[in-house]
């Protein structure tokens, strides 16, 4: 197998990227990002605005964390991808995203223990690896819009972990019957996935718990699912191994992240072909933006985590977390990133791409409008830049 993907590629921000058969005009990525529109689970012309909104020919799209099966929820109006309504619903939205040119991938997400009988089947108990609850440090977004309590769960029996391997690998399926170009497994910030990797969560003493290679082992076992339900250059993989996000510690983080890279590099070259992406959330505390989570690091000790993860990780990959255009450019340029997903300044700027390119000013996001339920306010009426400002801006 050939060296990173990234060492003959232009190292530019604005530069197109070879990532496997997707041809991406660029690397500005738009993260994914729970929205909480998709009405009942479904989603509808609302999504389909807001990420055509975000769209630039070529450009790489990651949808909001989509629900992989009826126990995944832990948020209000998520959208789903295990039932024909919802799949079919989600056709017009990929639809709108491919006429322009865009290339869009679903975010597969169960959020395990982060919930709250309220959005479980029956009222019953969210499942997880473990059986102790999100301490209360953290609150859960209630459907009526209060914060409540995270609810106790229970811990999944190993049939059950077959079980939930197979409603990845049949989300991934639905996922492409939808259109979708590829999917992203959700294996970061806390969610049932870092609950298996993470040794401050998971204390099992069966297969999946233990030592860090069981701890990979619900995550290298979807993995292996969906990579063989749709194939391997359609799935990418995120990780954020030193965010402590829902209490997701672990006590060696380095080693985790690369416990996790060295069983995907492991996989690829026994299939003889990449995955499509590592996607990897920053640890830095300014990062996430939310003031409760990500841990209070030094710049230095976060970039070695990351740079040892990345020259680590034979494939393309992606950055998150609090990166400016500036930053951007930089991750790009010094060989940090191979591409930069934005999550907060894409919310408020549909046109980033643009703003970025000509350095245009940047609108500020509204905080209290990412989980509300309204389809245009604080969703898709952040403005364009004008013909005016395109002009005024330093080409
Ligand atoms: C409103 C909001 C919702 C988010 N939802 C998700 C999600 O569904 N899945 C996910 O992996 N990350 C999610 N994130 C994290 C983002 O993908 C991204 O990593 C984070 O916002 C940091 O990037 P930024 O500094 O560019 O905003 C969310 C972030 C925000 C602000």
């Amino acid at each position: 197998m050939a060296a990173a993907a990234s060492s003959a590629q232009p190292r530019d921000l604005f530069a197109p990227y070879k990532m496997g058969n997707f041809n991406l005009s660029h690397r500005v990525v738009l993260a994914p990002m729970t929205r909480c529109r998709a009405i009942d689970g479904i989603p509808g012309p609302a999504l389909a605005e807001y990420y055509s909104q975000r769209t630039t020919p070529g450009g790489f799209l990651i949808s909001e964390g989509t629900m992989i099966c009826d126990t995944a929820a832990g948020f209000p109006h998520v959208p789903g991808i295990y039932t024909d309504d919802q799949v079919n619903a989600w056709k017009s939205v990929v639809d709108a995203v491919h006429a322009k040119g865009g290339i869009f991938f679903c975010q597969l997400w169960h959020v395990g223990r982060a919930s709250h009988a309220v959005y479980q089947p029956g009222g019953s108990a969210p499942v997880s690896s473990t059986e102790v609850p999100v301490s209360e440090r953290w609150r859960i977004l209630m459907p009526d819009g209060s914060y409540g309590v995270y609810t106790k769960p229970r811990a999944l029996r190993e049939s059950e972990i077959t079980e939930m391997v197979n409603h990845y690998r049949l989300a991934a399926v639905n996922a492409i019957r939808a259109g979708f170009d590829g999917i992203e497994l959700h294996g970061a910030h806390g969610y049932l996935i870092d609950q298996f990797l993470k040794d401050g969560i998971n204390k099992r003493s069966d297969r999946y718990g233990g030592s860090v290679g069981n701890r990979c082992s619900f995550l290298m076992e979807i993995v292996r699912a969906v990579v063989m339900a749709i194939g391997v250059d359609r799935v990418g993989v995120r990780i954020s191994p030193a965010i402590d996000h829902l209490d997701a510690m672990d006590s060696n983080p380095l080693n985790l992240g690369l416990a996790v890279v060295e069983r995907l590099n492991t996989l690829q070259l026994e299939l003889g072909s990449r995955l499509s992406y590592l996607h990897v959330t920053q640890p830095r505390y300014t990062a996430y933006g939310q003031t409760e989570s990500g841990r209070l690091g030094s710049e230095d000790e976060e970039a070695r985590l990351i740079r040892t993860w990345r020259k680590a990780y034979q494939g393309t990959f992606i950055c998150s977390g609090g990166f400016t255009r500036d930053l951007g450019m930089k991750a790009v340029a010094d060989g940090d990133a191979d591409l930069v997903s934005y999550g907060r300044l894409f919310i408020s700027n549909p046109d980033l791409v643009l703003r970025f390119k000509i350095n245009a000013p940047l609108k500020k996001y509204i905080r209290k409008t990412f989980y509300t339920q309204d389809p245009v306010v604080g969703y898709t009426d952040y403005p364009f830049l004008d013909q005016k400002q395109k002009l005024m801006s330093n080409l």
